[in-house]
């Protein structure tokens, strides 16, 4: 009967959803949950441009999505106005507190304390989303932000349908959550999880959200939200202070940029090191004709592009603002043609004679993603992450926001893994004020009759996911296609390629352990990939979202 009801409210929602006219314009937008894509819409009708829906799904996917993103977490959005072509990547990155430093994770001996950077108040850091929220709506909206954050307030406050994703999201965390009883007041029916389809509603959120919608930052950075997360925080055990709240900042930088066979790539800057990492794959792969390759060589080499890429990612990349990076070089061709001159088409590269030890295999998905263009090119591609599903686990009282585990992204030691076993050195160490090394991939696509919009969550896997959609966008497939491409992995360490069942195989699976590939098939099919087109010239738009998702890709037409 429920389920009944929860799918009468999703047809109801897509009915009105074809009802509207989003400002005269042709829209197309695809996110992680159908109340958030319908956000975006309602926005648009309002008379909103896309940054203006990009900031009402991003406010609705942190009140229907907690999993992925919110007001506690941090995010990018990848921003192209066509009036006068500008484009730019705000980096609302979380950053570490000013009192964090580089043992904070280390007990006596030096050694990693297990979970502390990922579970409770000392793994969160300084949230950049309601910054993020704020700058967007301010400088490149044409709404108020109170108008563009209602229906994330009303969602909020009356409540909406919980799914199966969102059900499975909580009970990888529940044991954490019933840690803090603020968070499972929230979100779990007297510590248990509660039934499909029952409503969540979150007052404290709304007045949070609220608060932000009237008085931008301050609402959020200062006065008595700040009071009671930095109240919260110090009672927790976190090391947050006001001044790490008042001094919190975004960023806009200059997006990546590269070139893969007649197609512009526009990508992510550090903090995060998925443009790169993108990029340098892409030129890497330049070199072969993928399309006359057999499988078997084929996915051979896409994954030493990935481990060569990842073990430069591990390398050089960290917060921009406080490292020097080589971008030009990791960038350039005739660096990516020596990269490509050691790989053999017959033989796996072991990962450890390009540096390191090999680590183990984590697990864990998280984060989420929308795509929005319109009929002119307007675009926002935009990554949302609180990290591991439901952060940090840690509310503070009286907020209703769920903080993120962040800083469980940086390198705690030099060499050792984190969460989604990547290994960091000293460009992502810990530091003052830094934003933790990302790998969240927004991007832009584009050749002679296309633009497309995409992204997805999945930690590490998320560079190696727009990878694979961008090379099926080159074969010339659609959305429908990206999101639905089956999936493997290769991030340098540890030295595996992680695949999807079904993603390779039995054939493939032999031909390249035969090579010297180690492989693992995934417990879990993974990501939830967001993704939007529009035809250049017929100025016809698609939207697809990922089945492996419960996401919804629309397109309205005037
Ligand atoms: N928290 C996942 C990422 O930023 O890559």
């Amino acid at each position: 009967m429920l389920k009944k009801t929860y799918a009468a409210i999703i047809l109801l929602a897509v009915f009105w959803q074809s009802q509207v006219y989003a400002d005269g314009h042709k829209v197309a937008i695809a996110s992680a949950h159908p109340l958030a894509t319908a956000a975006g819409f309602e926005i648009l009708d309002k008379g909103g441009n896309v940054f203006d829906a990009a900031v009402a799904v991003s406010g609705a996917l942190a009140v229907v999505e907690p999993s992925g993103s919110g007001l506690g977490g941090g995010a990018y959005w990848l921003l192209h106005r066509e009036k006068d072509g500008k484009e730019t990547l705000i980096d609302g990155r979380e950053k570490a507190p000013l009192a964090s430093h580089k043992s904070m994770y280390l007990d006596k001996k030096g050694h990693i304390v297990p979970r502390l950077s990922l579970d409770g108040a000392l793994a969160a850091a300084i949230p950049g989303m309601p910054a993020g929220l704020v700058h967007l709506s301010e400088k490149y909206g044409k709404l108020p932000l109170a108008e563009s954050l209602a229906p994330a307030i009303r969602y909020a406050r009356t409540g909406f349908a919980i799914g199966e994703r969102y059900l499975k999201l909580l009970k990888f965390r529940a044991e954490l959550i019933n840690k803090y009883p603020q968070t499972a007041g929230i979100f779990l029916d007297n510590g248990k999880l509660p039934k499909l389809y029952s409503i969540l509603k979150q007052p404290d959120l709304a007045k949070t959200l609220t608060q932000l919608a009237d008085s931008g930052r301050d609402g959020f950075y200062s006065g008595n939200i700040a009071d009671k997360l930095v109240n919260a925080i110090q009672k927790g055990g976190g090391i947050w202070t006001k001044e790490d709240l008042e001094s919190y900042q975004v960023v806009e930088r200059e997006p990546v940029r590269g070139q893969y066979k007649g197609i512009k790539i526009t990508s992510t800057a550090p903090s995060s090191s998925g443009g790169i990492a993108l990029i340098e794959a892409l030129n890497i792969l330049s070199g072969y004709d993928l399309q006359e390759a057999d499988e078997i060589t084929r996915k051979h080499l896409i994954t030493e592009a990935m481990r060569r890429a990842y073990h430069d990612r591990t390398l050089y990349l960290g917060d921009a603002d406080f490292i020097d990076i080589p971008v030009k070089r990791l960038l350039n061709e005739d660096y990516a043609a020596g990269l490509r001159s050691s790989i053999r088409q017959d033989k796996a590269l072991p990962s450890n004679m390009l540096s390191g030890e090999i680590q183990k295999q984590p697990e864990g998905t998280n984060t989420t993603h929308f795509s929005i263009i319109d009929e002119e090119g307007n675009r926002v591609a935009a990554t949302l992450s609180i990290n591991f599903p439901f952060g940090s686990g840690f509310v503070a009282a009286g907020t209703g926001v769920l903080l993120n585990d962040e800083m469980d992204d940086f390198a705690s030691l030099p060499g050792a893994m984190n969460g989604y076993g990547l290994v960091g050195g000293a460009a992502n160490a810990i530091a003052p004020g830094k934003r933790m090394l990302s790998s969240m991939t927004p991007t832009f696509l584009e050749n002679d009759s296309s633009i497309a919009v995409l992204g997805t969550p999945g930690g590490s896997r998320i560079i190696s996911m727009v990878l694979l959609a961008a090379l099926d966008f080159a074969k010339g497939n659609g959305p429908d296609s990206w999101v639905q491409v089956p999936r493997f992995h290769h991030q340098f360490m540890p030295d595996v390629i992680e695949y999807e069942k079904g993603a390779l195989t039995g054939s493939e699976l032999k031909g390249l352990a035969a090579m010297g590939h180690q492989l693992k098939a995934a417990r879990y099919p993974y990501g939830d990939m967001q993704a939007v087109l529009l035809n250049k010239k017929a100025k016809t738009l698609e939207a697809a979202s990922d089945k492996r998702g419960e996401g919804r890709a629309m397109v309205s037409y005037p």
